[in-house]
């Protein structure tokens, strides 16, 4: 595995070890893979929530006062790259339930790699909301990085991207233009083929979650 640059964490957990090796066999089936992706993100999205701003509460318990912490208000936005990132939103939305939803839209063209929008539609007051931003594949990059500057130009100022493989060229692409935005990773990996498919990665996420060719 590469090493990660500074502002990149990679996950280092035995699950989450041990279910990547089941997420990148080319023989699992698209439910076990969607169903892995799942599993993936929520211990994933975890550590990338770690940070979120919290604000201090009192609450009354069935025996005194206790001094607690809770998510603020507005409440924290998660905002999934179509498609593949549909089933990182779904992992998140368990542990932050009341999250507020986006969608960006976009698909990477097959001859020049650039994302293609097809979509937007992001939460209101994102300026005021910690947002995670969630892809399986961080590839080139620039599917993700357009996204950022999508939520930039926005308002969002609070941010950090959570994608389950990622590779040194699409950090590169992230971090020069949103050198602000924390990545999050399940893996680091090697490179990019001559497709612009990370080595030794999943394969296509969306064609493999949703069982399209
Ligand atoms: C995949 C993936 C990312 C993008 C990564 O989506 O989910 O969005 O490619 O590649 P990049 O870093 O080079 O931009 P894809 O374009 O295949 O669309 P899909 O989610 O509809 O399958
Ligand atoms: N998109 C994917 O789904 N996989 C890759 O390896 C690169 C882009």
């Amino acid at each position: 595995m590469a090493e990660a640059p500074v502002g990149v964490h990679v996950v280092d957990h035995p699950l989450v070890a041990h279910k990547l090796s089941i997420l990148r066999d080319a023989d699992t089936p698209h439910g076990e893979f969607r169903r892995l992706a799942r599993e993936i993100t929520l211990l994933a999205a975890y550590e990338a929530t770690a940070d979120l701003p919290t604000v201090p509460t009192e609450v009354r318990t069935p025996i005194g006062t206790a001094h607690a912490r809770r998510l603020p208000s507005p409440e924290p936005a998660v905002v999934g790259i179509l498609r593949a990132g549909l089933v990182m939103v779904d992992a998140v939305l368990e542990l932050i339930p009341h999250a507020a939803v986006g969608h960006l839209g976009m698909y990477r063209d097959p001859t020049t790699h650039e994302p293609v929008d097809y979509y937007a539609k992001l939460p209101d007051r994102i300026a005021d909301r910690a947002v995670l931003v969630v892809d399986p594949m961080l590839a080139t990059g620039g599917s993700a990085a357009h996204a950022l500057s999508q939520l930039a130009e926005a308002g969002a100022t609070d941010v950090r991207l959570l994608c389950i493989v990622g590779c040194p060229e699409g950090i590169a692409t992230v971090r020069a233009a949103h050198p602000d935005v924390p990545i999050f990773l399940a893996a680091l990996d090697d490179r990019l083929d001559e497709n612009r498919y990370i080595v030794p990665g999943l394969g296509d996420a969306g064609d493999r979650i949703f069982g399209t060719v």
